[in-house]
């Protein structure tokens, strides 16, 4: 049990329950458009309420919104999104064969966020700068290491700014947690599903979390907020995937 106090949000719980709700109108939207990237966030969110709910000292409904609504600019470009395309169908990207062009689109969707977002009228401003400040940092300053990598083929030499999100490092726990969750739901399911021969479950984490305190993404978290966060997602994998998962044989004592 915690003793640590939840940093309660200021925005009132019957509109953080409205934009759980299902039936919330723009939400029926978001999931018509872009079905992949709405299943995804609904993944994203379970898992920043569960994060959230082991730290103890953040506020689990906040950060199941964040989880739920973070991607919705994606809505306005889905075909751009690996989710959202369907098994066979031909890969926009590889018929554009233009990285940095994919790029711009692809970065686009963290504005496109802020920007739906801000304009719903069900909340008021305050609660919209909040929301909409945490989501704006949800890529933090990473690259997109896939076009980044592709447009290294023709130019060894490129600037690899050209390829990094627009937005700040997170500033604040829950915009670091929300990300983690992020890349931890969209790479694991690479990794994971439909896999024969996945990653250890231990390994996959720790380079995952690894690759973004090099990046300086996770500066605002302590180190117990990331073993915390490394502990539940390895349990997560375990959970999930324990079918797929190898265990390495015990050695005979
Ligand atoms: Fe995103
Ligand atoms: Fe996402």
């Amino acid at each position: 049990m915690t003793t640590k106090p939840v940093k309660k949000t200021s925005i009132e719980d019957h509109l953080l329950a409205s934009l759980l709700d299902d039936s919330y109108p723009l939400w029926t939207e978001f999931e018509s458009a872009a079905p992949g990237t709405a299943r995804h966030s609904k993944e994203v969110a379970a898992l920043c309420k569960k994060v959230a709910n082991k730290l103890g000292d953040i506020d689990p409904v906040l950060m199941e919104v964040l989880g739920r609504w973070h991607d919705v600019g994606k809505a306005r470009n889905p075909k751009f999104f690996v989710e959202n395309q369907m098994p066979g169908e031909p890969n926009i990207h590889d018929e554009l064969d233009n990285p940095l062009y994919s790029f711009h689109i692809i970065s686009q969707h963290v504005g496109q966020s802020t920007n739906i977002l801000i304009h719903l009228e069900d909340l008021v401003a305050e609660d919209l700068l909040n929301l909409v400040k945490i989501i704006s940092q949800h890529h933090g300053s990473t690259t997109t290491k896939y076009f980044l990598s592709k447009a290294q083929e023709a130019n060894p030499n490129l600037d690899i700014n050209t390829f990094r999100y627009y937005g700040s490092a997170p500033t604040t726990k829950e915009a670091a947690l929300l990300m983690i969750c992020d890349v931890f739901e969209a790479k694991g399911r690479a990794a994971f599903g439909g896999k024969t021969d996945p990653p250890e479950p231990e390994e996959f984490v720790g380079a995952l979390l690894d690759e973004l305190v090099s990046e300086s993404q996770l500066d605002v978290l302590q180190v117990r907020d990331i073993r915390e966060a490394r502990e539940l997602l390895i349990a997560e994998l375990l959970s999930i995937y324990h079918d797929r998962i190898k265990y390495p044989a015990k050695e005979e004592k």
